[in-house]
This record gives structure tokens, C-alpha cells and sequence, in this order.
């Protein structure tokens, strides 16, 4: 009865505004998608009304270097180009042929794209933070030839995808169009990654690897691979097998050292970096499979064990030698010094309740104060980490609970009032990351990118230490997300975050609601499944 007569009337009340005010009473799409607009927005252009066309048969990319990765990209985009071209056959379908030459804004056909960047070898050449990405991209030229010009190899790659992104069909058969224009590009900030985490529920490679395919269409630059957890622990150690043999959900479901290889190659080659995260010492109730005593038996409050275990047992001076062998061959396996050692939420009941961790408190006079327990824990961890000549990241709550850390140790700002804490933690001296606004586990209705985009990672009181703003993260956690929905979760809502992390200048909603429509249609044309940013609309692809 109660359930009949009550639950009409609060449906109405709390769905009539909400219908009335989305609603669109016009055919045809919500928003009308731009044409060849850049995403992420580029720093400096100046666009003229003319164009050039591109016919894929008549078309190259000329690079005269050796380059590994360079050349494996010109192959890319040079496939990512044709298969544009098939696309604008189809969106040209029963249109009737165009003579362009009768359009004066017409100045002809782009034969090559000439690369200028270096040309040696670079096999040994990894992705680094503050590695130089800027390019100028010249399709101004009176001749045949458009040109992309870096210092680095990583500027050529992302310039590569922005002349990709300019093409748009021209409305006549398989040319593509694209307009008269010079770019002179670069990042607003050095590290702009998404986070996975393989630990909720376990990705397969083919789905990492889309999603590193997916970050290079977005210019970001780093995984943050937060690749073990208390759910499951998929990383395969050599060193210590039984780690996943445990702690993996399932036999298939590891990652082996050469898979691993395999995927910081692929990231390389798109100008990605993979930063790995061993959260410790909460979040570790797998490891206690095949190693229940690196962690802390609870107790009940009668004083005996009651089944469960906690997190890493700080007093053990046996810990730190597994610790510090696990992270030997884990820096190893992923270059670039570089260990996001998590530290967040770490749970103080579990430590309270064993009289092992009381007693051992006491010897220390360390009192009750379990931040002082885990402060202990962290400083040993970090010397480990500093011994291997690697930089730690840990999450906020390792400096909110006052724990002294080395002015090079990287805090990693997720949750509360974001801005106080980027202003507290920079002017105590430590570089940060931003992922609190960009949570792409909190989902809401309608277009909620909007929500990503509105986040201004440099809006913080205290511009002068903002050069220790890196950059930040959208965080792609788990819980409810694996191989069947991950991709459009992510896409294009995390393309808002990549914006503000790569562009000095942000959009208008509106603008940026056109330009995401493209960019959404360009991702499920290149294979990615983005979802629908903003109501109703289509792509061709
Ligand atoms: C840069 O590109 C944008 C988007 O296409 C355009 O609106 C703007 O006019 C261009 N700026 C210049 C100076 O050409
Ligand atoms: C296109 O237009 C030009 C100039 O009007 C003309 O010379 C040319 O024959 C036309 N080409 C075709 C294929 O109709
Ligand atoms: C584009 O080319 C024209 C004509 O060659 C030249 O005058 C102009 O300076 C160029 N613009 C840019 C931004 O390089
Ligand atoms: C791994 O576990 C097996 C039993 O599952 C055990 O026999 C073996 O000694 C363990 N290896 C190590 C290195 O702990
Ligand atoms: C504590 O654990 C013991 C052993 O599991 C059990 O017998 C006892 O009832 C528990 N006490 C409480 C208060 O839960
Ligand atoms: C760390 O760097 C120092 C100085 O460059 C070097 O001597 C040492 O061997 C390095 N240690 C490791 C584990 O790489
Ligand atoms: C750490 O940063 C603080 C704040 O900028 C500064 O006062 C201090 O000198 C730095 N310490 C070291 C060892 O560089
Ligand atoms: C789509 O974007 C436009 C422009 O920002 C906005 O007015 C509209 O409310 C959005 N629709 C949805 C469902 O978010
Ligand atoms: C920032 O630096 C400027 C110039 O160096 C100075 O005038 C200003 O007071 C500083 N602001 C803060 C909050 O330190």
C-alpha cells in the first residue's frame, strides 16, 4: 500500500523538473559536432578560411630518420588516415561530386607530410616526466607539402595526431579536407595520465592496450597502473611466485613479466610512461594469501584472533626485507624510477586491537598514536625506495596524518577539499598530482563530463609554488567496471580531464560540447567504444 500510494508521488516529484528541463523538443541531434577541431584544444593556432585536400592514394608521410618509434607511428596515422578516408566515402554516400576548383578557398592537394625531428635511433628512448612534447605543425605552405617540425620524438607523435585530427571529409567521395592553418603546440603540464586498477577486477592486455591506443588520442602521457590490491594480486613476481599464485582471482588472470614488457613497449611507442602503484600498507589483503604474516592478525575485543587480518604489520622487522626484494625487481621490471607506494586509508582499528602492535608501541613510546606507527613504516619504505634511486608517490593521507617525507616525494591529492590541499602540500615543498576532480568511478546523469571539465588542475591559493603542480590523473577504479564497460566509463569522460591537464585555455561549455561530440565520433571511428558525451546525436564511422 505504502510502496502504491508513496512511490508515484516521489517519482513525479523528483523527475518532472528534471524531464522538463533536458528537454530537447527538435529532430536531429542535441549537439552538432565541429569539424577538425583539435582535442585536446592546442596552444596557439592561427586558422584561415582556405583548405587543402588529401587523397589517401596520392598522400605520404616522409620521415628520413631511424627512429623506432617515430617510424612505427607514421604507420599508425598513416592507417588511421586510410581508414578516415573509407569513413568519408561513406558520410559522401549519394552526394553528388564536388569541382572544387571552382571554390576560391580551394589551394589544392597535401601530397607529403615532411617530419623534421631526430633521426637517430632511439631504442633506448622511454617516455620521462618533463620530457619535451611541443611541435609546430605547418599546412601553410604554397606547395604541395604540409610540415611537422620537434625537437623530440614525443612532439612529433603528438603532432602527428593533431594533423589526424584536422582532417574531416570534404563532402565529395574519399577526400579528406583540411584547413589552412599553423600550430605551435605543447602541454600545460608534464604528467597526465589515467589511472586502471587490475586488482577490483582483472583487464586483459588487448583491453590495456586499447585504452593506451585511446590515451594517445588525448595526448596523455602516463598509466598510473595500480595493478595490486586487497581484492586480487595479478602482478606475477619471479621473485615471489606465490604471490599471484594466491592472490590472483584465477590462474588466466596474471601479469606475467614479459606481459608486462609487452605493455610498457606498446605505451612507449605511443609516448606513455607506466608508473606502477604497490599500495601498502592498507589495501594488501591479497598479499596475506600466500603471505598472512607480512599482515596484522585483528583481535576481538575479548582478546582473541578473530579470523581476520589487517594491514602490513610494521613491527616486523621480516617485512621490510620482503618489501624492499619485491620492490627491487619491481623497479627493475618497470623503468623509469618512478613507485607510487599508495599509503591511503589505512585502517588504525585492526593495529589497535593486536597486543603484539600495544606492546611494541610502548617499547617505542610511541603512546596510541597509530600515525606515528605508520609514519615509522613509511620512512622505512621510503628509504627503501630512495636506495633503489626511485622517486615515491604516495597518496594524501601519508601527509595529512603528518608523516615527514623528503621534499621529492610526490603527494598524490584525491579526496576532501582539493584546492587547501594542493596549497598546504606545495608550500610544504612536495610536487603533487590532482585526481579528486576527476573520478571517473562517480558517475551521474546526462552529459557529466562537464563536471571533469570544469576542474581547473592550476586553481589553487598559491600561484607562486604552482611549478610543483605535475599534472593529475582521472581515475578509472574498479569495483564496477572490467573489460565489458571500462571503455565507455572512461571515454570520452576522461578527454575532459586531458584537456585541462594539456590546454592552457579551457573552452566555453558550449564549444566544448561540439568539439566533444567530434572527438567522441573520431574514438569509435579509430575502435574505441566512447559513449555518447551529451544526449542525443550519431556518428558516421
Ligand atoms: C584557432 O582555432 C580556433 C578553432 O578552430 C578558431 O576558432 C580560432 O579562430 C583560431 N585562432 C586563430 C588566431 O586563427
Ligand atoms: C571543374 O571546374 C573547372 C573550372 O571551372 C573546369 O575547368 C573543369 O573542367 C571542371 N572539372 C570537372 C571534372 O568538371
Ligand atoms: C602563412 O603563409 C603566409 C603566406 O606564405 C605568410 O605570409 C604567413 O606569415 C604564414 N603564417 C604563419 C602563421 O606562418
Ligand atoms: C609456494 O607455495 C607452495 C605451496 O603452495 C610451497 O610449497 C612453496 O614452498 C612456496 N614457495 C615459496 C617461495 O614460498
Ligand atoms: C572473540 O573470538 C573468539 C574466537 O573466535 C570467540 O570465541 C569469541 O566469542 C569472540 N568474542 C567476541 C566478543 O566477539
Ligand atoms: C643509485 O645511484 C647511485 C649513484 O648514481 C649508484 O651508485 C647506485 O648504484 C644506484 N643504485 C641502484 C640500485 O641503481
Ligand atoms: C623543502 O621545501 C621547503 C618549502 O619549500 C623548504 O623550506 C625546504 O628548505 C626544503 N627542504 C629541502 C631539503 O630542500
Ligand atoms: C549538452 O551540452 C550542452 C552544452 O553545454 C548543455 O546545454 C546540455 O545540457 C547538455 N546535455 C546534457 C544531457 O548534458
Ligand atoms: C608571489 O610572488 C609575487 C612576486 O614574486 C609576490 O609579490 C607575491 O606576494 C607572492 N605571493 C605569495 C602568496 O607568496
Amino acid at each position: 500500500m505504502w510502496f502504491l500510494t508513496v512511490f508515484p508521488v516521489l517519482l513525479l516529484a523528483i523527475h518532472l523538473p528534471n524531464i522538463k528541463s533536458e528537454w530537447h523538443g527538435d529532430a536531429g541531434p542535441w549537439v552538432i559536432a565541429t569539424e577538425g577541431e583539435v582535442w585536446p584544444r592546442p596552444a596557439r593556432n592561427w586558422t584561415f578560411d582556405e583548405f587543402y585536400l588529401l587523397r589517401y592514394s596520392n598522400f605520404q608521410i616522409l620521415y628520413d630518420g631511424y627512429c623506432d618509434i617515430t617510424l612505427r607511428a607514421i604507420h599508425r596515422y598513416t592507417h588511421i588516415i586510410f581508414a578516415h578516408t573509407r569513413s568519408a566515402r561513406k558520410v559522401n554516400k549519394n552526394k553528388p561530386k564536388k569541382n572544387f576548383s571552382n571554390d576560391p578557398a580551394f589551394k589544392g592537394f597535401i601530397k607529403t607530410l615532411n617530419i623534421e625531428g631526430p633521426t637517430s635511433d632511439c631504442k633506448d628512448l622511454l617516455p620521462t616526466l618533463y620530457a619535451d612534447e611541443h611541435y609546430v605543425l605547418n599546412i601553410n605552405r604554397t606547395g604541395d607539402e604540409a610540415t611537422l617540425s620537434s625537437e623530440t620524438t614525443w612532439g612529433i607523435l603528438r603532432g602527428l595526431e593533431t594533423f589526424s585530427q584536422l582532417l574531416t571529409p570534404s563532402g565529395s567521395g574519399a577526400y579528406l579536407k583540411i584547413r589552412r592553418q599553423v600550430i605551435i603546440d605543447g602541454p600545460r603540464l608534464p604528467h597526465r595520465g589515467l589511472l586502471l586498477d587490475t586488482s577490483r577486477h582483472y583487464l586483459p592486455l588487448a583491453d590495456i592496450r586499447l585504452t593506451l591506443d585511446a590515451m594517445s588520442y588525448n595526448k596523455l602521457n602516463v598509466l598510473h597502473w595500480h595493478i595490486v590490491d586487497d581484492n586480487s594480486f595479478p602482478y606475477q613476481s619471479e621473485t615471489y611466485p606465490n604471490l599471484s599464485k594466491e592472490g590472483a582471482y584465477h590462474s588466466s588472470m596474471v601479469y606475467s613479466i614479459a606481459n608486462i614488457n609487452d605493455i610498457i613497449q606498446y605505451a612507449r611507442l605511443r609516448g606513455i610512461w607506466v608508473i606502477p602503484e604497490f599500495d601498502t600498507p592498507g589495501h594488501t589483503r591479497s598479499w596475506g594469501n600466500a603471505y598472512p604474516e607480512l599482515l596484522t592478525t585483528c583481535y576481538n575485543s575479548t582478546g582473541q584472533p578473530n579470523g581476520r587480518l589487517g594491514p602490513i604489520d610494521p613491527t616486523k622487522d621480516s617485512v621490510y626485507s620482503f618489501i624492499s626484494t619485491l620492490f627491487t625487481e619491481v623497479v627493475q621490471v618497470f623503468p623509469g624510477s618512478y613507485l607510487h607506494l599508495g599509503g591511503d586509508e589505512v585502517p588504525f582499528s585492526c593495529w589497535a586491537s593486536n597486543p603484539d602492535i600495544i606492546k611494541y608501541m610502548d617499547s617505542q613510546k610511541l603512546g596510541r598514536n597509530f600515525a606515528k606507527l605508520e609514519e615509522q613504516y613509511i620512512h622505512k619504505v621510503l628509504d627503501i625506495v630512495s636506495a633503489l634511486n626511485t622517486t615515491a608517490i604516495v597518496w594524501q593521507e601519508v601527509f595529512d596524518n603528518g608523516v615527514s617525507l623528503p621534499n621529492s616525494t610526490i603527494v598524490h591529492v584525491w579526496t576532501g577539499s582539493w584546492k587547501t590541499e594542493l596549497s598546504k602540500i606545495t608550500a610544504a615543498g612536495h610536487p603533487v598530482l590532482l585526481s579528486a576532480c576527476w573520478y571517473l568511478d562517480h558517475t551521474a546523469e546526462g552529459g557529466d563530463w562537464k563536471k571533469f571539465y570544469v576542474c581547473d588542475p592550476m586553481d589553487f591559493p598559491g600561484f607562486n609554488t604552482s611549478r610543483l603542480m605535475l599534472g593529475g590523473e582521472a581515475c578509472m577504479w574498479g569495483e564496477f567496471v572490467d573489460k565489458n564497460n571500462i571503455h565507455p566509463r572512461i571515454w570520452p569522460r576522461a578527454s575532459a580531464a586531458a584537456e585541462r591537464l594539456w590546454s592552457e585555455f579551457a573552452d566555453d561549455l558550449d564549444t566544448a560540447a561540439r568539439r566533444l561530440e567530434e572527438h567522441a565520433c573520431r574514438m569509435n571511428r579509430r575502435g574505441i567504444p566512447a559513449q555518447p558525451p551529451n544526449g542525443s546525436g550519431f556518428c558516421v564511422v
